[in-house]
């Protein structure tokens, strides 16, 4: 039975050092119920705040628990595995009825879930999944085909090679702003673009490193590539934030992006689909945060022991100039 009451989504500040949680009126209580009053208690272990992606997927988690009564535990990880870990021990403490998270990284996880497991809390991956030979370690895998994601924004530029050749060398040069090393988001979507460029053996990826999914380290990145790469003829970022924050560096290199560098990204949030609009970025592939609906339903039917898919892959689309301009004003997050 579901709590009808509001119960706050509380914050649990992790360093390396200490994890001090910050509980709803009953969080901690360490009943075999989690919550004690008959709320469903969630104990979700957040990646960070990197990028706006992030902030409207916590968000629609937040909101979502709040409205359906489940007695929320979150936790910010900083994008640092280990904080993951830790939130997930503490959860597993203090008992909560399910733990959900998103994986930072796809390795390094079977031990804490063994954990979970023998404590019987059932664990739902969202988002990002993890990389194990054991997959009765979570119950269910709620999120984007990132392979599929990267697909499309390789498509897009096989489809678009004749425009992308901005410096009109024959050769299509093409730097590539990956997310976070390990993280499954960034092998996948960097497996899905290179399948489909090899199409066109003009399309070469000529440099390629992490941004971190920020748009710090796409700036960061971006400007060392402006430097150290000839005749940039597109940028792939594996997220909006490193896109935006390449869009930043091309201007300070007196370049103008969308037109003397094209650039693709993966999330469609609103500061990207502006970019898009305004011509800045010439294709975004969605990538959509609001997963909270889908995981609070997934939870209440795993706690209640009724059988779920074990992948529930979320629906997406993408996004050219003229598109964005349509969808812009209606945009959610
Ligand atoms: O895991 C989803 C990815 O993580 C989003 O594309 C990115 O913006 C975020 O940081």
């Amino acid at each position: 039975m579901l709590k009808k009451s509001l119960v706050a989504a509380c914050a649990i500040t992790l360093s390396a050092a200490s994890l001090t949680a910050c509980g709803s009126s009953d969080s901690g209580s360490g009943s075999s119920s989690g919550g004690g009053d008959g709320a469903l208690t969630m104990g979700f272990a957040q990646v960070g705040a990197e990028s706006g992606w992030r902030s409207a997927n916590t968000k629609s988690i937040q909101d979502t628990a709040k409205a359906d009564g489940v007695d929320l535990k979150f936790s910010d990880a900083q994008q640092k595995q280990e904080n993951q870990i830790k939130a997930i021990r503490s959860y597993i403490q203090q008992k909560v009825d399910v733990i959900a998270f998103s994986p930072v990284v796809e390795t390094g996880w079977d031990t804490v879930l063994l954990e979970a497991k023998r404590a019987k809390i059932p664990v739902i991956l969202t988002d990002r999944s993890v990389d194990s030979k054991d997959d009765s370690l979570y119950e269910t895998f709620l999120g984007s085909d990132f392979v599929e994601e990267g697909q499309k924004a390789g498509q897009w530029l096989v489809d678009n090679a004749d425009d992308s050749d901005v410096n009109g060398d024959g050769t299509i040069n093409v730097v590539e702003l990956e997310g976070t090393t390990g993280a499954a988001p960034a092998i996948d979507r960097k497996e899905g673009f290179d399948e489909k460029i090899a199409a066109d053996s003009s399309i070469e990826v000529v440099a390629s490193q992490t941004g971190d999914f920020t748009r710090d380290g796409g700036k960061k990145v971006m400007e060392t590539f402006l430097k150290s790469q000839k005749d940039i003829d597109v940028v792939f970022a594996h997220n909006d934030d490193m896109g935006l924050g390449a869009i930043e560096a091309i201007k300070a290199a007196g370049l103008k992006p969308g037109t003397d560098v094209k650039i693709i990204t993966i999330d469609a949030v609103k500061d990207g689909m502006t970019a898009l609009s305004k011509g800045e970025i010439n294709y975004i592939v969605e990538c959509n945060p609001l997963l909270g609906p889908q995981l609070m339903d997934l939870a209440k039917k795993v706690v209640a022991g009724d059988e779920v898919p074990k992948r529930v892959v979320t629906e997406e689309s993408a996004f050219d100039q003229a598109q964005a301009k349509e969808v812009l004003a209606d945009r959610q997050y």
